[in-house]
């Protein structure tokens, strides 16, 4: 009877409990529902086929990057402001640019143009450890808040002039520009490990987006396609 009672409390309390513990979020579902659609409909179809880097475009909340008023149009084909005059990138650029860095989970690489954090976060998913350098502090501080809050220990985020990479840490098997300069940074050349991959648009209004190896101490450029990203501005 005893027995009976207790169980019969036990059942009970599971039978309340289970529809507030198995309650989803409709918001937080409709999101990863775009998110699939972002990599089925923008991502795919546009040749990427890298599944790490598909595998992590699924994986990071991309809408925790931007504004809260702009969430709706996180997952949308095209770059958003994130404030200070930037933006964050399109995401089909985002995983283009992902893909060329050819990683596979060993790697030290280094990221110049932090922003929202979101690249970072999905470099962070793919790579071993990230350095990442923003020349806007708020952005850099913002991003650095947000990664950490996401727990991604293996980033590091600086504020600073990234045309002059991060000597400390180098040499970096891949490295990553968000913002273009008018030509190929010295430093970031020099900090590239032997077999490295340096992703980079290069210009003016329009840029070409090229892959930079350094093989046997030998630097060869491909250009992959024209982009607009804003431009790389140098701390005065
Ligand atoms: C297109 S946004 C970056 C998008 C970012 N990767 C993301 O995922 O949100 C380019 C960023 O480069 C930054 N930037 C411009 N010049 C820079 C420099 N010399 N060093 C570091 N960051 C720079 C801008 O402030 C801007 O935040």
């Amino acid at each position: 009877m005893i027995t009976k009672t207790i169980l019969g409390i036990t059942v009970l309390f599971c039978l309340c409990l289970t529809p507030f513990a198995a309650a989803a979020d409709p918001l937080e579902d409709s999101f990863d529902l775009r998110r699939r659609q972002m990599v089925e409909e923008q991502l795919k179809p546009r040749g990427i086929k890298d599944q790490r880097v598909l595998a992590a475009m699924l994986k990071v909340k991309r809408h925790l990057f931007v504004p809260p008023g702009l969430r709706y149009a996180a997952y949308d084909d095209r770059p958003l402001p994130i404030g200070e005059g930037q933006t964050i990138s399109q995401p089909a650029v985002v995983a283009l640019m992902t893909e060329l860095m050819e990683l596979k989970g060993t790697e030290r690489v280094l990221e110049i143009g932090t922003g929202s954090g979101y690249q970072a976060a999905v470099l962070g998913e793919l790579a071993k450890q990230v350095y990442t350098i923003e020349i806007v502090e708020p952005l850099a501080k913002r991003s650095a808040k947000l990664l950490q809050e996401l727990n991604y220990r293996n980033i590091r985020v600086k504020t600073g002039d990234g045309f002059l990479g991060w000597p400390e840490f180098a040499p970096y098997d891949a490295i990553i520009v968000t913002c273009a300069p008018d030509k190929v940074p010295p430093p970031l050349l020099e900090q590239l490990a032997e077999g490295g991959r340096l992703v980079i648009p290069v210009g003016t209004f329009w840029q070409e987006l090229k892959l930079v190896r350094k093989t046997r101490g030998k630097i060869t450029e491909s250009a992959i396609i024209p982009v607009r990203f804003v431009p790389m501005t140098r701390a005065k």
